[in-house]
Formats: C-alpha cells, sequence, structure tokens
C-alpha cells in the first residue's frame, strides 16, 4: 500500500517507519523542515530501541519524507494523521491541527483514499474530519474517515507496533476496512514474524496479531477508555500504597496478591510517585471532558487525577520527613525522564518535586541516562547535571530515586553509603528492598511499605566526598 503519515513526532514517526517495515511505501510529511531535514540525514530525534534500525533500513527506499502534504495525499492510497493533540485550558483535546490536515487533505484528495486517525481523539472526531473536509471541497464518496487508535509506550514503542496486543480498527464503511485490514495483514497473517529480519520478538507477544474491527466512534473510545483504565490502575495502587503506610502493611505484598488474580493482573500496579508523560495525564483529562460533553459526571476521573498529582506532594513529605528542613540541603536526585527508557520529560512526576525542591532552597545535583539534555534546556543553570549517579551521590545528604531506570536498580551501595554525606535515600519507585537498604546501613524511605533505619548504627555524617571516594578538604 502507499501510505502517507502525517506528523513526526512519537505515534507518527515509529508508524511510519514500521509501516516501511510492513512493505508498504511511505511517506512521513511533517511541516518542520530542520526536523525533516534532520531526519534526511539519518538523525533520530527520540530514544526508542530500535527505531534507528528501522530507519536506517528503510530510509530513502520504502520511506521519505515530505514536507508537502499535498504530494503526499496524491501519492497515497491511506493517510494516517499523527498530528499533536495537546489539552487545552479546559482539559479538551485541542484538535486544530487534525483539522488544519483534515482540510488540506480535502483541497488535494484527486482519487478514492481512507483518511485514519492515528493520534488520540475524542469520540466523534471522524465525523468531523468527514464534515470539514466536505466543507473543503472533498467530494463525499471519494473517502471514508477511519479511526485506528495506536496503543504504543514509549520505550518499547517500535515492539509494541510490531508486537501488539491488539490492533483496532474503527471503520464503518467495508472498502475502508478492508484497506486497513490490508496494509496490517503482515502482522494478522504471521507473515512478518517470519521474517529473518523481522524486529525480535518480546516475550509474551502475540503471534500472529489479533485485529479487533470496530466503528468509528467505538475505536475512538477504545484508546481513551484504555488509558484512562490504565491511569486508574496506577493510581488505585497508589492509593492502597497510602494505605499501606498508614497501617505498617507492605505494598509489594498486597500488589502480588492482588496482581495473581488474573481478573486483576500485575501490569501497571507499580506504585510510585505517580503517572505522567504526554498521555495519561492528557488523555484522562480529554476522556472526562468528553464525558462531561455528554452529560455524564465520571467523577471516578477527578479522583484518579487528584491521586496521582497527591502522590508527587507525598513524596516531598518524605523527603521533609527524612530531613527535617530543605533550605540549603544538597539532594542527588536520580531520573528526570517520565519512566525509565525514555528521554521524554513531559509531565515527568520528577520535573515538578525538582521544582518543589528548589524552591524550599535545596540544591539539586541530577542524573539520567537519557534526559539530561532536554532537563537541563528547562533548569539551565539552577540544577547541576552529571552524567554518573555516583557523581551525583557525592556528598549529598540524600539521595532521591524518582525514575525507574534499570541503571538505578543495580547501584553499588557500599560505595553510595560511602559517598552520600547522610545514609539517606528516599527511593520513589521501590527499586529496592527495604531489609537490604537497612543491612547496607542506610535510613531508607519507599513508597507503600515501612521506612527502614540501619541494622548497624548509623556513622556520624562525613564530610563532603567525590565520586571517586576522595575526601574534600573543606
Ligand atoms: C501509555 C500507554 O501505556 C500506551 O498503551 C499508549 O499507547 C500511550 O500511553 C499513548 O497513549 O500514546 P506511555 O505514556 O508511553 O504509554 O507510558 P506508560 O508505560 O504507560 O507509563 C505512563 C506513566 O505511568 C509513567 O509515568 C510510568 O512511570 C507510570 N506507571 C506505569 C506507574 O507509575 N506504575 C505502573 O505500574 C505503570
Amino acid at each position: 500500500m502507499r501510505i502517507a503519515v502525517v506528523g513526526s513526532g512519537y505515534v507518527g514517526l515509529v508508524a511510519g517507519a514500521c509501516f516501511a517495515e510492513l512493505g508498504h511505501d511511505v511517506i512521513l510529511v511533517d511541516n518542520d523542515e530542520t526536523k525533516l531535514r534532520a531526519l534526511q540525514a539519518g538523525e533520530v530525534p527520540i530514544h526508542e530501541e530500535f527505531l534507528p534500525e528501522l530507519l536506517e533500513r528503510h530510509r530513502g527506499e520504502r520511506l521519505a519524507f515530505s514536507a508537502s502534504l499535498p504530494h503526499a495525499v496524491r501519492a497515497s492510497d491511506a493517510i494516517f494523521i499523527a498530528v499533536g493533540t495537546p489539552p487545552t485550558e479546559d482539559g479538551d483535546a485541542d484538535l486544530s491541527y487534525v483539522e488544519s490536515v483534515a482540510r488540506e487533505v480535502a483541497e488535494a484528495i484527486d482519487s478514492y483514499k481512507i483518511v485514519v486517525e492515528k493520534s488520540t481523539v475524542p469520540v466523534y472526531t471522524s465525523t468531523w474530519i468527514r464534515k470539514i473536509m466536505i466543507l473543503n471541497g472533498a467530494p463525499p464518496d471519494l473517502f471514508d474517515v477511519a479511526s485506528n487508535p495506536e496503543f504504543l509506550r514509549e520505550g518499547t514503542a517500535v515492539t509494541d507496533f510490531l508486537y501488539p496486543d491488539r490492533i483496532v480498527i474503527g471503520a464503518d464503511h467495508e472498502p475502508c476496512a478492508s484497506m486497513l485490514r490490508t496494509i496490517y495483514a503482515p502482522l494478522t497473517d504471521g507473515s512478518y514474524y517470519r521474517n529473518r529480519l523481522a524486529i525480535p520478538q518480546p516475550s509474551h507477544a502475540r503471534i500472529p496479531a489479533r485485529l479487533i474491527q470496530t466503528s468509528t466512534n467505538s475505536a475512538e473510545l477504545i484508546k481513551h477508555a484504555s488509558n484512562a483504565f490504565l491511569a486508574m490502575k496506577i493510581s488505585f495502587i497508589n492509593a492502597v500504597a497510602n494505605i499501606c503506610e498508614c497501617v505498617g502493611a507492605d505494598i509489594e505484598e498486597v500488589r502480588e496478591g492482588m496482581g495473581s488474580d488474573r481478573r486483576i493482573g500485575s501490569r501497571f500496579l507499580n506504585p510510585g510517585v505517580g503517572y505522567g508523560g504526554s498521555c495519561f495525564p492528557k488523555d484522562v483529562k480529554a476522556f472526562n471532558a468528553v464525558a462531561r460533553q455528554c452529560g455524564y459526571n465520571f467523577g471516578l476521573l477527578d479522583e484518579v487525577e487528584q491521586i496521582n498529582l497527591n502522590q508527587r506532594q507525598r513524596f516531598l513529605r518524605k523527603v521533609r520527613n527524612a530531613l527535617w528542613t530543605l533550605k540549603g540541603k544538597r539532594l542527588a536526585v536520580l531520573g528526570l525522564a517520565f519512566k525509565g527508557g525514555t528521554d521524554d520529560i513531559r509531565e515527568s512526576p520528577a520535573l515538578e518535586i525538582i521544582q518543589s525542591l528548589l524552591r524550599e532552597g535545596c540544591g539539586v545535583t541530577a542524573c539520567d541516562p537519557a534526559a539530561l539534555e532536554r532537563t537541563r534546556a528547562i533548569f539551565q543553570e539552577r540544577v547541576k547535571f552529571v552524567d554518573d549517579p555516583y557523581d551525583a551521590a557525592a556528598g549529598a545528604d540524600a539521595l532521591l530515586i524518582l525514575t525507574d531506570w534499570e541503571e538505578f536498580a543495580n547501584l553499588d551501595l557500599g560505595r553510595l553509603r560511602e559517598l552520600l554525606r547522610y545514609p539517606v535515600i528516599i527511593d520513589g519507585r521501590n527499586l529496592y528492598d527495604p531489609q537490604e537498604m537497612a543491612e547496607h546501613g542506610f535510613i531508607y524511605s519507599s513508597v507503600g511499605r515501612r521506612d527502614v533505619l540501619p541494622a548497624r548504627p548509623a556513622l556520624a555524617p562525613k564530610p563532603a566526598a567525590t565520586s571517586d571516594g576522595l575526601k574534600k578538604t573543606a
């Protein structure tokens, strides 16, 4: 198939590269010419496993880049809209980018095409796209609008696309549904997985991929409802973690007990500093706005959001409890990205927590395997950035863990203990076992578990040390 993907952000870039991987001819369209030039020159703007390989494999062959939407429309059978839908002040999705793409597609259309929403959009957006296209001169029988929501997660986006739990296609007419089924056929008939060069299969992959065909309205709702449900799962477990703290229970035990019920499932039940990123916070708000607009009070979603925001405040309270006053304290922060495996800092709980710490007069030294540059652009000189977690820890009054990077889950605890000024660790992602931390001499606080004190007496505070272990002279 000949496919145009409009918007080279996260979803568009991954979808474009993966469609090319499935054997289609793809034109990726963006109006940002600098970005296009960078992509053409072989740069990869996001940190995503396997994406560099796919871009390298298909660039200039089955994957082209263009700033001309009319050209891409005329050269394609299917046009996927993957532009941003940021939240407005009221929490609605701002659909102005989608609307302007629909207008341009309408003006360029010259033969039957399908226009497919890939961005996360509220229910009825497909109806609006159709209306706008007709108002802008597109003959009604020359196109259909479909919904094909994307369920990829940042960090595992390529494997999520190629080994999906399900592919949802929402189409109200058979010719349109049939084109979408053809596009995904290599995944649903399994032929892609027999390809020797296929991207390696992750564990628990469902092969061949399952395709669910629905109406366009249902497909739009599936996306919002899925993200809101996952966010609810996280807020639920965070609320249970808070109760664990009150009654002295252990959230990891409770989580295992709950998650082993297959009706509940253990995934997305990790407590922490709350969810962030460019999807859950925005989609919970947007789904709530959809409910409001259709006259339904979905108060549960207000609560999901509130619990999520409170998690950050609770974490700050733990820091205060551990250090008493914050003014003038030096804190090592491990983790800036909204989750491990990505350089994305949008709506990252870590950033809001750092803002609060700076406001209270703390000095912050931060470290992250991928998100340093993006965060530096925000805080500039107000935060010190280092590449190595041990450099961050050197001489700090406490160490805070804010992102679940694997790199932070296997630190040399003896070395850390030696480097920190006080043996205080506040872990917002439960990366360590409290008992082990106590045995290594730490005062350790985490989420939904009892705080622990050193199993052996804490040593007297040490003079500031450098990461190579040398004591600094005052
Ligand atoms: C999310 C969904 O998981 C994808 O299915 C969806 O396609 C995507 O949004 C989207 O709509 O585009 P993503 O935002 O990349 O994907 O990240 P997640 O892995 O879902 O994590 C979101 C946040 O929840 C992160 O801050 C993460 O740390 C937090 N989280 C996740 C928890 O606090 N606990 C958990 O158990 C799981």
